[in-house]
């Protein structure tokens, strides 16, 4: 989770740094994109003809070479109103300076000054105003125009001919300047007459008409004097018309370069001359940047201007056919860097857009890990709040734990020498000759060993409960008569503290009760206990039984003392817990109650008033269905041999134990020696009980012993004993060690081992079982369950080398016996039984017939069936011959040689050794 929250971290960083990148690369994209500061120059053209858009595209050419001037062309197409309200327009718009050539000299007069009154710098170009209200004026001089073209015309007439004129737009400054110019040259030449003139509009249909007016006026003259060419070419159309064309010249202005311009048809003839009136785009930009970047400028600028002719006509065509080119060429690039430009404005937008995306994705990101990092920290505290709250639990449960195993241990602890109290007592309490002081104190005595029992119990079953252990073991009793004797149990305590215990069983029906009975004693005793320790004297202590529906049975246990306060009802099935005053017990008493009612599948209920005394109820079912059914004639078998036989053997004559070799050694003699006894080895680290069971076993039983497990393993190997008795907590290898290794061992394998431990948890057990023991017996034991199991475990073995002696075949599963043994037998009993009949065949032979040495087949068959091979062969050999003599008539010494005897005499002393009497007794009492 760490490693995840880190990659997480990292990954989020890295989106950041990426995101901020990008962002920089984006924002200075937009900064590098950022124009430096132009400036916005509006231009009101007062007309849209050829001259007009070759000066605009010279503006457009400035701008284009000039960063930092940006031009707003517009056209008012001869129209005063109009362009008047395009200049408006442009000033509103926000304009740094104005170039101006006014339609008229009155026409947009008050629009100009009103730009020029607002502090935008005012150019007029080509044309003026009457008003005083500009900053600087660029253009020709009109009036010279006018001047050198009457001389010219004069000249070329020699200084006598006719002239007509046809003026340009009346009341525009260029018109009043080329006619006044015009007029006052020709006063220098008195027979050159102008016949006539009239005004036009600067365009070729307004001149055409005012031709025609000429011509209805007359049609002898020898020159027009047009103020542009369009009008001039318009004169020569006209006249041409009219077929008058030949014998007339025409001159104009402008002399514009390109098709169809004044120039070329000056070349071509068409015009006698024309006067170059220059458009002057690139002065009229340089003089405003003048103004606008505040340098010094003159307020009134002449445009140098020449007189073309067809003698300078071809030339200037020639020089401006590459200028041409050239503008072309750049106005194509522009064209091209313009689409670039629009293109590119468009990525500005879009990356501007970027930009503004990547911020508030910057803003989320930040927000983002502010908001996990946040987050972050407060899972980083919570998961240490629940580390350290896990903590504190592991802490807690290990304490518990560890006081469980403390009351653990020292319960096992305890019932090694509660052993060595309870079973000696009861054995002197079957001694007549105690006197009655004696056996008074041994009352005591047994009370009080059997109140440590059951407190020593009550943990033990407490573990059990508390490690899920618990089961039932089931049997079918009468439950009257059982709480009854339990009871009763109490009559002496009761009597002492002047209590009534008084049982009611009237209302219950005493049939058909399954349960676990030792379970339920644990119920009546815990409550009933409770009570009496409770009631002061004087007191009464109620046990009641009753049925309740679905048949299920009430027990009930009141008593008549102080109560238990409320807050603490709900709490005294807590283990451990204790109301105040109740020192001294362990507070488990109740949890035991509960646990097992609820393992019945019952409950437990109490009621009480402070003061008056306390209820407490049990409400069990009568039965358990199905499988544990099944368990309960076993379990209950189980349970009275357990525990409650207490049958007593006082007869015993202890054999000292002693740790010397010799004395060891001498033991072995005895075992080796003592046929009749069955050997047992005692292994425990415990003295006293290797003495006690000594005391107990010792009359019926050679006994060896250890004080260790490894010390055991010797001995069990070296002597084979016919059982080995072995405590579970030893010094060295323990005791279910001990087993295991026995039982791995081919030559111990068959040995009976009985665990004899202190550790009475069922899983203890099943691990006994598990490591190959035959009997699991739990401290404190009773010296008659002692008993009985050696027992059973030694005959079951007898029963298994008769079945070798006889003819029978092996039991098919034999106690305790693995499958290998089993075969091992039974090829050991098909071999004697077809071979005894051979005096010669002897323990070699059988060796030889098994495939084991002497020595292996010796420790085999002790192990397996606790006998030697050469008894087991003379022993099945006296086996058949009493068989023989029971259900035969043939003679004793025919039937000695048959079994495998070389001499009657020595078959007739091992028959009476074996059976204590004669073959010949046998065939007298058939
Ligand atoms: C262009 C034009 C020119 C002329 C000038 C006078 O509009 O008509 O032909 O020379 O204006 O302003």
């Amino acid at each position: 989770m760490i490693q995840n929250k880190t990659n997480f971290g990292r990954k989020l960083s890295t989106m950041v740094a990426a995101v901020m990148l990008a962002s920089v690369a984006a924002m200075s994209l937009v900064c590098c994109s950022e124009k430096t500061h132009k400036y916005r120059i509006g231009i009101s053209q007062c007309s849209d003809d050829s001259w007009r858009q070759k000066q605009n595209s010279e503006f457009r050419f400035m701008s284009y070479i000039n960063d930092s001037v940006e031009v707003d062309i517009k056209s008012a197409k001869d129209n005063n109103a109009q362009q008047a309200a395009q200049i408006d327009s442009l000033v509103d718009e926000g304009i740094d300076l104005l170039v101006v050539c006014p339609n008229q000299l009155d026409g947009v007069t008050k629009a100009i000054e009103r730009a020029y009154d607002k502090g935008i710098p005012v150019i007029f170009f080509d044309r003026t105003t009457n008003s005083n209200k500009y900053t600087a004026f660029i253009g020709c001089d009109n009036y010279r125009i006018g001047f050198d073209l009457g001389t010219y015309i004069a000249n070329q007439l020699n200084g006598s001919g006719r002239v007509v004129e046809i003026r340009g737009l009346d009341n525009s400054s260029p018109a009043k300047g080329r006619h006044e110019g015009f007029v006052d040259a020709l006063k220098n030449y008195p027979d050159v007459k102008i016949v006539a003139s009239e005004g036009a509009d600067w365009e070729q249909t307004g001149a055409e008409k005012a031709m025609e007016k000429i011509l209805a006026k007359t049609t002898d003259f020898d020159y027009v004097y047009a103020h542009n060419d369009r009008m001039a070419y318009a004169a020569y159309l006209t006249m041409r018309r009219h077929n008058l064309s030949g014998k007339v010249k025409f001159v104009g202005v402008d002399g514009l370069l390109g098709k169809g311009g004044g120039v070329e048809m000056v070349n071509e003839g068409i015009l006698d001359a024309s006067y170059l009136n220059p458009t002057g785009g690139q002065e009229v930009v340089d003089l405003a940047m003048k103004i606008l970047t505040g340098k010094d400028f003159n307020r009134s600028n002449s445009l140098s201007t020449t007189i073309i002719t067809k003698n300078n006509a071809e030339l200037t065509l020639m020089t401006d056919l590459n200028a041409e080119q050239q503008r072309n060429m750049l106005e194509r690039l522009h064209n091209q860097v313009d689409k670039y430009q629009r293109y590119n404005s468009g990525q500005e937008l879009f990356i501007s857009l970027l930009g503004v995306l990547l911020v508030l994705l910057i803003a989320a990101v930040v927000m983002m890990r502010k908001s996990s990092m946040a987050k972050g920290k407060l899972a980083q505290q919570l998961t240490k709040r629940n580390e350290e709250l896990n903590k504190l639990n592991t802490e807690v449960i290990a304490l518990t734990q560890s006081r469980l195993r403390f009351f653990t241990n020292v319960s096992h602890e305890l019932r090694t020498p509660l052993t060595l109290i309870v079973d000696p007592v009861e054995q002197l309490f079957k001694d007549e000759k105690l006197s009655k002081h004696g056996r008074n104190l041994l009352v005591i005595v047994r009370r009080n060993a059997n109140a440590l029992r059951r407190l020593v119990d009550d943990i033990m079953d407490f573990r059990k409960i508390q490690d899920g252990n618990v089961k039932l073991h089931l049997c079918n009793f009468s439950l009257a008569e059982k709480v009854r004797q339990w009871v009763s149990d109490f009559y002496p305590t009761v009597e002492k503290k002047n209590v009534n215990l008084e049982i009611n069983t009237d209302k219950y029906t005493d049939s058909d009760f399954v349960g676990d009975e030792e379970k339920i004693n644990r119920i009546v005793f815990n409550l009933v206990s409770n009570a009496v320790k409770f009631t002061p004297a004087g007191g009464t202590v109620m046990v009641t039984l009753s049925d309740m529906p679905d048949r299920k049975v009430l027990i009930s246990v009141s008593d008549t003392g102080k109560g238990i306060p409320e807050e603490d009802r709900e709490k005294i099935f807590e283990r451990f817990f204790q109301t105040e005053g109740t020192e001294g017990g362990t507070g488990i008493g109740l949890a035991i109650v509960k646990a097992y009612a609820e393992l019945h599948g019952g409950q437990v209920m109490v009621s009480s008033h402070e003061g008056q005394g306390s209820n407490f109820i049990v409400v069990i079912p009568r039965e358990h269905s199905g499988e544990q059914l099944e368990d309960m004639a076993v379990e209950s078998c189980c349970y009275t041999v357990d525990d409650e036989d207490t049958g007593a053997d006082n007869n015993y004559t202890a054999i000292p134990a002693d740790e010397d070799a010799g004395v060891k050694h001498s033991l072995v003699q005895k075992v080796i020696g003592d046929d009749n006894k069955p050997t047992l080895l005692i292994a425990d680290d415990n003295k006293e009980i290797r003495d006690y069971m000594k005391a107990l076993l010792s009359d019926d039983y050679v006994i060896i012993e250890a004080a260790d497990g490894n010390e055991a393993l010797k001995m069990a190997r070296t002597f084979h004993p016919d059982l080995v008795i072995s405590d579970v907590m030893m010094p060295g290898i323990d005791g279910l060690e001990l087993c295991a290794e026995l039982k791995r061992n081919s030559s111990t394998s068959q040995t009976p081992v009985i665990i004899v431990s202190a550790k009475a948890l069922d899983e203890q057990k099943i691990e006994g079982y598990e490591n190959g023991a035959d009997s699991y017996i739990t401290k404190p034991f009773s010296s008659k369950l002692l008993r009985t199991r050696i027992e059973n475990l030694l005959s079951s073995r007898r029963k298994l080398k008769d079945s070798i002696m006889g003819m029978q075949d092996v039991a098919e599963d034999p106690v305790g016996m693995s499958s290998s043994d089993q075969e091992f037998v039974e090829r050991l009993r098909l071999i004697i039984q077809h071979n005894m009949g051979y005096s010669e065949f002897g323990v070699e032979a059988i060796g030889r017939e098994m495939g084991l040495s002497r020595v292996q087949l010796y420790r085999k068959v002790k192990a397996v069936m606790g006998i030697s091979v050469v008894d087991l062969l003379r022993k099945s050999r006296l086996q058949r011959a009493k068989s023989q003599l029971e259900h035969t008539d043939k003679g004793i010494a025919e039937i000695a040689y048959e079994v495998g005897f070389s001499s009657p005499s020595y078959f007739t002393k091992c028959f009476k050794d074996e059976y204590g009497m004669q073959p010949s007794d046998i065939r007298s009492g058939r």
